[in-house]
C-alpha cells in the first residue's frame, strides 16, 4: 500500500462490517458509521471477531490484527467522516437514502473525497445524482462475504470521471481485490447470472429434483462451484436474496428473477440463514462472513 487512507463506511450491517474488515486489514484508518450506538458496537465487534479468528487460523500475523483493530473506530455521527479520503456506503438498498447521504456528505467531506456505493441492483447514475460532485461517485460492488471474496465489480456512473474511476481501481487493488468493470446496469455482471441460477436451484428443490444437500453437491462437484447455492444463500441471507431478486425483477421484467414461493415462506418464518441460525441448513450459533 502506498499510503494509508482514511475510509468511512456507512452502514454496519453484513456488507459494511465486511468492507470495514477489508479496509482495516489493509492498514487504512477505518470509521464505521451506523444509526445507533448498539449497531455500531455490534459492527465493530464483528470486525474484531473476524480479525481474531484470522490470527487463530494462522491467516494473519497478530501484529497486523493489532494494527487493524487500533485503526478501526465506530460512530453514529456523519460529521466524523469529515477527514475521509473515501466513503463507502453500504446502507439499505434504497436509492433515495443513498443519494441523500452522498448529498449530505458533500458539505462534510473535502471536495476530493471519493464516494463509493455498494449497491447490488440500483442505478449508480441515479445515486450519483444526489451529490453535487457526481463525477466522484463510483459503484464498487463487493461480493459477500467481503473479507473472503476477491472480486469487486466497478460500475461507472454516467457522470464518473476517468480520474475517480482509476483512483478507485487502484484503491481496490491495494485491498488485494480483483476488479471487473461493468456498465451501470441492474445487477451488473455477477447478479445477472447468479440470481436466476439460485432461483432455478430453489425451484428445483421445490419440484423435488433433489435435496438441499444433493443439489449443493451437484453444483460443487459437478459444476466446480466453490460452494453450493444453498450454502451461499444461507450466508447471503434469504431476505437479502428476496430483495435483490425483486428489485431485478421489477427493473428487468424477466420471470427468472422473481423470488420463488419457498423464499417468501422462509423469510416469513424468519429462516434467513446463518444470521438467524436457520436457513436451508441449521447452525449451532449465528455466524457472519462464513468463518
Ligand atoms: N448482503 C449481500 O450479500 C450484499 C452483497 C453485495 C452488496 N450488497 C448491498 O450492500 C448494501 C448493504 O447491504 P447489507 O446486506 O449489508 O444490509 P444490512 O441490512 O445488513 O445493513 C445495512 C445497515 O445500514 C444501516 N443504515 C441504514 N441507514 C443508515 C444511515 N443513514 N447511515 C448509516 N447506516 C445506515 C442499517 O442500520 C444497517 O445496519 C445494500 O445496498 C445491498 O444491496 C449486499
Amino acid at each position: 500500500m502506498d499510503k494509508p487512507l482514511t475510509v468511512g463506511i456507512l452502514g454496519a450491517g453484513t456488507m459494511g462490517t465486511g468492507i470495514a474488515t477489508v479496509t482495516a486489514r489493509a492498514g487504512h484508518r477505518t470509521i464505521l458509521r451506523d444509526l445507533t450506538e448498539a449497531a455500531v458496537q455490534a459492527g465493530v465487534g464483528r470486525v474484531r471477531q473476524f480479525l481474531d479468528k484470522s490470527v487463530e487460523l494462522g491467516k494473519m500475523p497478530a501484529e497486523q490484527r493489532d494494527a487493524a483493530a487500533a485503526g478501526l473506530t465506530g460512530t453514529t455521527g456523519l460529521d466524523d467522516l469529515a477527514e475521509c479520503d473515501i466513503v463507502v456506503e453500504a446502507v439499505f438498498e434504497d436509492v433515495a437514502l443513498k443519494a441523500e447521504l452522498f448529498g449530505r456528505l458533500d458539505d462534510i467531506c473535502a471536495p476530493t473525497t471519493l464516494f463509493h456505493t455498494n449497491t447490488s441492483t440500483l442505478s449508480v447514475t441515479a445515486i450519483a445524482a444526489g451529490s453535487s460532485r457526481p463525477e466522484r461517485v463510483v459503484g464498487t460492488h463487493y461480493c459477500n462475504p467481503a473479507p473472503l471474496m476477491r472480486l469487486v465489480e466497478v460500475a461507472r456512473a454516467r457522470q464518473t470521471s476517468d480520474e475517480a474511476y482509476h483512483a478507485t481501481t487502484e484503491f481496490l487493488a491495494g485491498l488485494g481485490k480483483v476488479t471487473v468493470t461493468t456498465r451501470d446496469t441492474p445487477g451488473f455482471i455477477v447478479n445477472r447470472f447468479l440470481i436466476p441460477f439460485e432461483n432455478d436451484c430453489i425451484r428445483a428443490l421445490e419440484a423435488g429434483l433433489g435435496t438441499v444437500e444433493s443439489i449443493d453437491q451437484a453444483v460443487t462437484r459437478g459444476l466446480g462451484h466453490p460452494m453450493g447455492p444453498f450454502t451461499l444463500l444461507d450466508i447471503v441471507g434469504l431476505e437479502i436474496h428476496r430483495a435483490v431478486s425483486l428489485s431485478l425483477y421489477e427493473q428487468l421484467r424477466d420471470a427468472r428473477f422473481a423470488p420463488p414461493p419457498l423464499v417468501e415462506q422462509m423469510v416469513a418464518a424468519g429462516h434467513l440463514g446463518r444470521k438467524t441460525g436457520r436457513g436451508f441448513y441449521t447452525y449451532d450459533e449465528p455466524r457472519m462472513f462464513g468463518t
